[in-house]
């Protein structure tokens, strides 16, 4: 069992730490040589017709997937401008969704075999829906009945709670966002090229951030201590925020809640008392002052404040907190792909600092193949 670890004490750290593979491998192939494209037709077989005749695109998924799609609406509606919805499957599948046949739905399943996710994909193709699944897992169910799929080569995952998936996911959001953007003709050639250019930096920024790892185990031990903390953030922050709350409470059992920083105000904010752990995600340029001003409110109140921001923010941003992260710079959109890291650290070492089973959370099962 050891050597499977590969000297890692849990699957979970091992797993965090196969991310920049996770993120080459995934890309691998996909990037036309000159670093100006990505065409995925050798893969999907959806024709350049139809991806110019999509008129909308579902997002369905369970879990730590909805997250990724959550992040993956950004991604599409930015690169491609295609309207995009995300839902959970099991709301979903029982809610009548407005699909036409210009309708893609997009599944996303690490296993490939969750059964809400499974049965809410069927119920798109019967609606007349073309589906692509992006998986882990390429002889899956969902692999199998889907029209297209897009493999995330992130290698096995073992640990109950998902990180290497969770981030190949929002690689091949990147990868489809930046296909259909190619074909629909919305990014030009310069603009495209700006975003693989930061892409392909992303394995080795990642690298950079788990060399920190020692700062985030100090953080996530004093937070262990508390019995609840809060998330916020805006725009693809907010979606990053949503994945480490999760993340936190199923491996430390914490409660924590992650929030819309502007949406504090009408409500949450009342649960802010002295000492109260906050983490804040401060990564986007055009939101940055509108999100300082909600972390200076919380501060306000006497929250313990650790900011996730940007290299450039970091000087600003440390006036106004008690401790900061810095990510390493890159576009505002692949933000999410490094801004996790440092969230699914805190998770582990706040997991390992309260003696709990890291890789096997109690009444979590890795992948949930009943309704
Ligand atoms: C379970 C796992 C989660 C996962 C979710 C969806 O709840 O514990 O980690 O995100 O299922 O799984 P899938 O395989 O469809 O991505």
């Amino acid at each position: 069992v050891t050597a499977e670890k590969a000297g890692f004490d849990h699957f979970m750290l091992k797993e965090i730490y196969e991310q920049p593979k996770a993120y080459r491998e995934t890309m691998l192939g996909r990037i036309a040589e000159d670093g100006q494209s990505v065409n995925l037709s050798k893969e999907i077989e959806m024709s350049d017709d139809y991806v110019k005749s999509i008129s909308k695109i579902h997002i369905v998924a369970c879990g730590t997937a909805y997250h990724a799609g959550l992040v993956g609406k950004t991604v599409i509606e930015s690169l491609a401008r295609i309207p995009v919805e995300t839902d959970v499957a099991s709301e979903y599948r029982y809610r009548s969704p407005i699909i036409t046949p210009d309708t893609l739905v997009i599944v996303v399943s690490q296993s490939g075999e969750t059964a809400d996710t499974l049965a809410a994909m069927r119920e798109a193709q019967r609606n007349g829906a073309r589906v692509l699944a992006v998986t882990n897992v390429v002889g899956s169910s969902v692999a199998r009945e889907a029209n297209d799929v897009l493999v995330t080569w992130a290698g096995p995952e073992i640990a109950v709670a998902s990180t290497k998936a969770y981030s190949s996911q929002l690689i091949a959001f990147y990868l489809l966002g930046l296909h259909l953007a190619r074909v629909r003709g919305t990014q030009t050639t310069e603009q495209m090229t700006e975003i693989i250019h930061a892409l392909t930096a992303l394995p080795e920024q990642v690298e950079s951030i788990l060399e920190q790892a020692a700062v985030l185990k100090q953080v996530a031990e004093s937070m262990s201590h508390h019995q609840s903390l809060f998330f916020i953030g805006r725009g693809v922050d907010y979606a990053v925020a949503q994945e480490g709350s999760l993340k936190l409470k199923e491996i430390s059992y914490i409660h924590s809640e992650a929030y819309a920083a502007g949406e504090l105000k009408h409500g949450t904010l009342a649960l802010i008392e002295d000492g109260i752990p906050v983490i804040a995600l401060i990564s986007q340029e055009d939101l940055y002052e509108k999100t300082l001003s909600n972390i200076k409110e919380v501060k306000a109140r006497g929250a313990h404040v650790l900011a996730v921001t940007n290299q450039g923010f970091e000087a600003e941003v440390a006036k106004s907190v008690d401790e900061v992260f810095s990510i390493p710079k890159t576009l505002p959109v692949l933000t999410p792909a490094l801004s996790v890291v440092p969230l699914q650290l805190i998770s582990y070492y706040a997991s390992l600092a309260l003696g709990h089973d890291v890789d096997k959370p109690r009444n979590l099962a890795k992948s949930v193949t009943v309704e």
